[in-house]
């Protein structure tokens, strides 16, 4: 009986795996990776979390690794092979992964930057020219300081006590002129991303249109 009882048991369990890795191997048939972006998916991720100071910045350059810009990131890729890319491998390696220091990047960024690689690491950008039409701060504003600046400017201790994801304290940075100054890298003010990166033109450009809009809560 009790035999019976676990061969029951094994038997639901096979099936239960058999039917998850065919329903596998359909959802991969059917939908197909994402294409992912250097310019909109990649750089963000790398460079507001591995380019602050005394890490791999324009300035602090630990092991000689610039990871600001597409050059020096695709020093650590090998394109096509993901699992055999120097990039990739620090994130997901059990001891002294990267980011040093903090938490691990989320599964989704991990995902992003592998697809990236695996599609031929190259420095490509998904949109084709910059629409500063009909801007909103919860549809484009709020994304682009997700991307860029949240990792360091939310939370409980946020850089510099400067809080960037929400509204409301966006609003004071606004009010103040050091989002546009910083982001635009004027002199007076603190260049941002820290560590030497910049925003694309366009994200650039779609903030100021933001702020000349009137900077609305939308
Ligand atoms: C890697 C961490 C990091 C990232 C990413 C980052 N910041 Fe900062 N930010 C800092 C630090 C550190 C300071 C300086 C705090 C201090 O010394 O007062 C700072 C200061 C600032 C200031 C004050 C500037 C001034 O002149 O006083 C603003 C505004 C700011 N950040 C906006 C941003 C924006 C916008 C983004 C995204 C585009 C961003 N930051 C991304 C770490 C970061």
């Amino acid at each position: 009986m009790k035999q019976l009882k676990i061969r029951h048991l094994l038997g639901v369990a096979f099936t239960m795996a058999g039917a998850i890795f065919i329903l596998q191997g359909c959802v991969k048939e059917h939908l197909p990776d994402p294409e992912v972006y250097f310019q909109q998916d990649v750089l963000p991720i790398v460079s507001s979390n591995c380019t602050q100071s005394g890490c791999h910045g324009t300035v602090d350059r630990e092991g000689g690794y610039k990871l600001t810009e597409y050059a020096g990131i695709v020093e650590l890729v090998k394109p096509g092979n993901y699992k055999g890319s120097k990039l990739y491998q620090v994130l997901v390696q059990p001891l002294g992964y990267m980011p040093q220091g903090a938490s691990r990047l989320s599964d989704e960024d991990i995902t992003t930057i592998a697809l990236w690689i695996e599609q031929g690491a190259e420095n490509n950008s998904g949109s084709s020219g910059c629409n500063t039409d009909n801007v909103t701060f919860n549809q484009t504003v709020a994304p682009i300081l997700q991307a860029w600046c949240y990792s360091c400017h939310s939370g409980s201790s946020p850089s510099g006590t400067i809080r960037l994801d929400s509204y409301s304290t966006v609003k004071l940075k606004v009010d103040d002129g050091k989002l546009l100054g910083s982001i635009r890298h004027d002199s007076g003010y603190l260049p941002m991303p820290d560590g030497g990166g910049k925003l694309p033109n366009c994200e650039i450009s779609q903030i100021e249109k933001w702020v000349a809009d009137g900077a609305l809560n939308n």
